[in-house]
């Protein structure tokens, strides 16, 4: 018997090794050697020799991997080193930064290995005396649930650590669902008659929380390994852990890449930015750490995050949340507007609360109800927009969106054109159009009135000491600080900055009127033929119409606008302030910056943004936003960002502010 017992022993060892090895083909290199049958058959010859032998059943053997009985709750552990998590970074410009605050104490250039970060939930496996006998979560990093069984019905993740690690070791990584597991998954659960899983991630996280192993095993998760701790392992990088990992029998992402400056390090951000999608799983980002693991302890951590690695997260274009409710809101030409309001939600690396529903048609063709989950997308817009709901996840207390008939603002009735999508408030007097008109008038792309930002514009027409643009130019010191939150500096501030607008250039004059169909670029092309506002309200229409981007509608929208009565009131206080406009576009310049293309970045001393563009643009130049090989000059302020060292890259010409003033007075 105990012969038996010895040879079954030894049979039992064998086939252990051997079903390692295949899972190991399988599940992690993915180049099985025999066929799924002759696995199976392996794998029931183990099972009967652990029915015939119970006390040889072992935690470590392949047939633990289908579960066990069911947990009343998971017990908890503490990770003897905590499982810290990353901070994360959205741009390069911070990557900059990261990489700024290494320097400061690394010696020498430093060396980054990049990873891809999996969107799955992180765990620790430990191995005792070479045998996986603890698997955790993170939990709050210090303390984490025990899930052992859950994690041991992962596949790829090794029951034993070789002979030749450390007897004691701790392996972390990412759970994972493929997309296509996901898929297959949700498929199921919507005929079964359950909620399908928002995204991969939390499907992962919802499994691993599943207190019955034998349920966890039916779903198919999958790991990769990227971190290891364990007494003499004496690793010098973080490219040899990666390697190491990998001999070592375990899931490692192939897709690492050892970087030697941040150069290398933005060319594979944007080569997986790119080539994400066609990864069988989904990645939110790129790890990037320090390669040189000497320094890690050195630079330690924050209280929550190393300082020797960063999560660079990619954009995220679209994102799912719950429309909480939807405000009117009223434009400048009285248009009524649905915004959602949201659950807060990351996206593009900014936190969203608000966006746009469109109109009131789509809507109703969309078929959204507030309470719904929907889809939010951010394309060129600043402001996000919702472009569906999820009818799937419709919850039970949804409401209709209700259509307002009278304005919000100033109750007025709400007016519906037959060719327009929208209901204008027609009142010309509602606070709100007033505002909207005045906002406009002083925003950055058309007078850029320093001190005059939304609320204040808001509190003036509030107060009624403004009715439209004209009435700033009377606008007293003692008006301003009257009103609550005003103080004197910034008071004075809103006068110089009135006062300064008086000489802007004439086409920024014309964008600010809001007049239909005129942009800035039709108010540019109107501004170079018509020296200021008088000869563009006299300028017979046959004549205006013959302007080069100026036809027959936008010749019309103008001679309605001059002919308006509050827009004559308007334009006489104008002209009263002296307010025509500078229009030096032909006199004073030269156009000795033709065809020159110019990107600005940093803080400049003596411009705003606009104001320099506007003296480019007036010598013939061209303002572009990113630098390519088509770029002539960079002008750098104060704390430029990444296009100074892309323009450096590209050797294009960089100019400070001093030598930008001497091209300018060339
Ligand atoms: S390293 C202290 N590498 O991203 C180092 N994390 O906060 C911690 N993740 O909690 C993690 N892929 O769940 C690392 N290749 C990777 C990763 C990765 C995904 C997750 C992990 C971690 C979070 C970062």
């Amino acid at each position: 018997m105990s012969s038996n017992r010895e040879s079954a022993l030894r049979q039992i060892e064998r086939l252990r090794k051997e079903i390692d090895r295949h899972d190991y083909l399988y599940y992690v290199t993915a180049d099985p050697e025999i066929t799924d049958q002759q696995y199976d058959a392996l794998m029931r010859q183990l099972i009967e020799l652990e029915y015939e032998f119970p006390d040889l059943v072992s935690p470590g053997s392949p047939t633990q991997r289908v579960g066990g009985e069911p947990l009343g709750s998971f017990s908890q552990v503490t990770h003897a080193t905590p499982m810290l998590s990353l901070a994360n970074c959205y741009n390069i410009d911070e990557l900059y930064d990261f990489d700024r605050r290494i320097r400061e104490l690394y010696d020498g250039e430093p060396e980054y290995v990049c990873e891809l970060k999996i969107d799955g939930v992180s765990a620790a496996l430990t191995y005792r005396n070479h045998t996986l006998t603890t698997g955790a979560t993170r939990g709050d990093g210090r303390i984490g649930d025990e899930i052992t069984g859950n994690l041991r019905t992962i596949r790829s993740i090794p029951l034993s650590a070789p002979d030749d690690m450390p007897p004691d070791l701790e392996v972390r990584g990412e759970v994972y669902f493929t997309r296509r597991e996901f898929d297959a998954m949700n498929t199921q659960r919507e005929i079964d008659g359950l909620k399908p899983f928002m995204n991969p991630r939390n499907a992962a996280a919802g499994t691993l929380k599943i207190l019955d192993s034998r349920e966890v095993a039916k779903r198919p998760l999958s790991f990769f390994a990227y971190g290891m701790i364990g007494e003499g392992l004496n690793m010098k990088s973080q490219s040899e852990i990666l390697e190491t990992l990998k001999s070592a029998r375990f899931p490692t992402n192939p897709n690492w890449r050892v970087c030697s400056g941040l150069s290398d390090v933005e060319a594979y951000l944007d080569r997986w930015d790119a080539d994400r999608y066609e990864l069988p799983y989904e990645t939110d980002g790129v790890v990037i750490k320090l390669n040189d693991i000497s320094w890690w302890e050195r630079l330690g951590a924050t209280a929550k995050n190393p300082r020797w690695s960063i999560a660079y997260k990619f954009s995220t274009e679209k994102a799912l949340t719950r429309l909480l409710s939807v405000d009117w809101q009223v434009g400048r030409t009285g248009a009524v507007t649905p915004v959602a309001n949201l659950e807060p939600v990351l996206l593009l690396g900014t936190v969203v609360k608000r966006a746009t529903l469109h109109n009131e048609d789509e809507i109703e063709r969309l078929g959204i109800r507030t309470g719904d989950w929907v889809e939010i997308e951010k394309g060129g817009e600043i402001i996000p927009k919702v472009n569906r709901f999820l009818a799937d996840k419709r919850p039970e207390d949804t409401e209709p969106i209700e259509f307002p008939t009278r304005c919000p603002e100033c109750g007025s009735e709400l007016v519906r054109d037959e060719a327009e999508v929208v209901r204008r408030c027609s009142n010309w007097d509602c606070p709100a159009q007033i505002t909207g008109r005045i906002r406009h008038f002083a925003s950055r792309g058309a007078m850029d009135i320093e001190g005059l930002g939304g609320k204040t514009v808001e509190a003036i027409v509030a107060a009624g000491i403004v009715k439209d643009a004209g009435d700033l130019y009377s606008i007293t010191k003692s008006q301003i600080e009257s009103l609550p939150g005003m103080a004197e500096i910034s008071a004075e501030n809103l006068i110089g900055g009135i006062e300064d607008s008086k000489v802007k250039m004439f086409d920024r004059l014309l964008f600010g009127l809001g007049i239909r169909h005129v942009g800035i670029g039709v108010a540019r092309i109107i501004a170079a033929e018509y020296k200021d506002l008088d000869s563009l309200e006299q300028a017979p229409e046959e004549e205006l119409q013959q302007t080069p981007e100026v036809g027959a509608v936008i010749t019309e929208s103008i001679k309605q606008f001059f002919a308006f009565e509050p827009n004559i009131r308007l334009i006489s206080k104008l002209k009263e302030a002296g307010m025509i406009g500078r229009t030096e576009h032909d006199e004073r310049s030269s156009q000795h910056l033709k065809g020159k293309i110019f990107v600005l970045t940093g803080s400049l001393k003596n411009f705003s943004r606009e104001s320099a563009g506007d003296e480019i643009r007036i010598r013939g130049g061209r303002v572009t936003s990113s630098v390519s090989k088509k770029t002539d000059f960079v002008i750098a302020g104060a704390n430029p960002g990444s296009k100074y060292k892309k323009a450096d890259k590209l050797d294009v010409k960089v100019l400070d502010e001093k030598r930008f003033v001497d091209l300018l007075s060339k």
